[in-house]
């Protein structure tokens, strides 16, 4: 049987290259999103076997009912990707609480959200997958961005805690934590700086790899059963200095990765 697929922020970026990537495997894949148009035309780049439903991760309600939705229509889901999300950055002396408020809503609370609609579903039929989409700035975290840090660390908390926590109920739990590539991401973005975009952008452009490339590393290892989903090879350097080295090396590693980009 073909696999039911459900991806929050699907109509853009990394959700899009995952429904992309799930549609050639032949997978059923439902996309939910904020924006409505992006979400017709995604559409139309998926053809027939994707569906399109308004859904935002802030709502409670709207989460549940396309749990419910898609029960109904395809008697169950086989993957939810809790991806949908956007950017902040500023410091921490200048971002405002309403920010970190908005940001948490969407980024934390919003995977929360959807691992609580799911759940009961997978409990029930004894299996299911979440990928949790958070970022390299989850374990590894850059300086002028911690609210954006903070939501993306509480993913891979609460994915850790769930991969062991629903274990029993033959449900897996994986985390992505790519570095940057090139999406919408910086338009959503808020900050106190007006240059912040443009240093996104400049990352974005940076980037090694593609939202495809991303997409197709978490597919495969979603597949393979991995927990830890990190693309970048840099990333992956980073969060092995991060274990392995003493903390105060690894402090004065990022310090000095920091100066770099400052001067770039
Ligand atoms: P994007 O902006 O291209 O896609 C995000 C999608 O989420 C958009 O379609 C947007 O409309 C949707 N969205 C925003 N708020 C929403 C809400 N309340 N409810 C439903 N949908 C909402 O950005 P991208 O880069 O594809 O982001 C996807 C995920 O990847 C995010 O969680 C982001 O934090 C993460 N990520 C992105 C990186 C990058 O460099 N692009 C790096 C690391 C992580």
């Amino acid at each position: 049987m073909s696999q039911r697929v459900f991806i929050t922020g699907g109509a853009s970026g990394l959700g899009l290259a995952l429904a992309k990537r799930w549609i050639d495997d032949g997978a059923n894949v439902c996309i939910g999103d904020l924006n409505d148009e992006r979400g017709a035309d995604a559409l139309k780049e998926l053809g027939d076997n994707a569906r399109y439903i308004h859904c935002d991760v802030t709502s409670e309600e709207d989460m549940k009912k396309v749990a419910a939705d898609l029960e109904r229509r395809w008697g169950g889901v086989d993957i939810v990707v809790n991806n949908a999300g956007v950017a902040t950055a500023g410091a921490i002396e200048e971002e405002t609480l309403e920010q970190w408020q908005w940001v948490i809503n969407i980024n934390l609370l919003g995977v929360v959200r959807g691992c609580k609609a799911f759940t009961p579903m997978f409990k029930r039929a004894r299996a299911g997958a979440f990928l949790n989409v958070a970022s390299m700035a989850g374990l590894t975290h850059p300086p002028m961005m911690s609210s954006y840090n903070v939501c993306k660390a509480g993913v891979v908390a609460l994915s850790e805690t769930l991969a062991v926590e629903l274990a029993p109920y033959n449900v897996q739990v994986a985390v992505a934590c790519p570095s940057f590539f090139k999406t919408h991401l910086d338009e959503t973005m808020r900050s106190t700086r007006p240059e912040a975009k443009d240093m996104v952008r400049h990352l974005f452009a940076k980037g090694k790899l593609s939202a495809d490339e991303v997409a197709d590393f978490c597919f495969k290892g979603l597949n393979r059963g991995d927990f830890y989903l990190l693309p970048h090879a840099d990333g992956r350097t980073a969060f092995r200095a991060k274990r392995w080295l003493p903390t105060r090396s690894y402090l004065n590693m990022m310090e000095k990765r920091t100066r770099r980009m400052r001067n770039d």
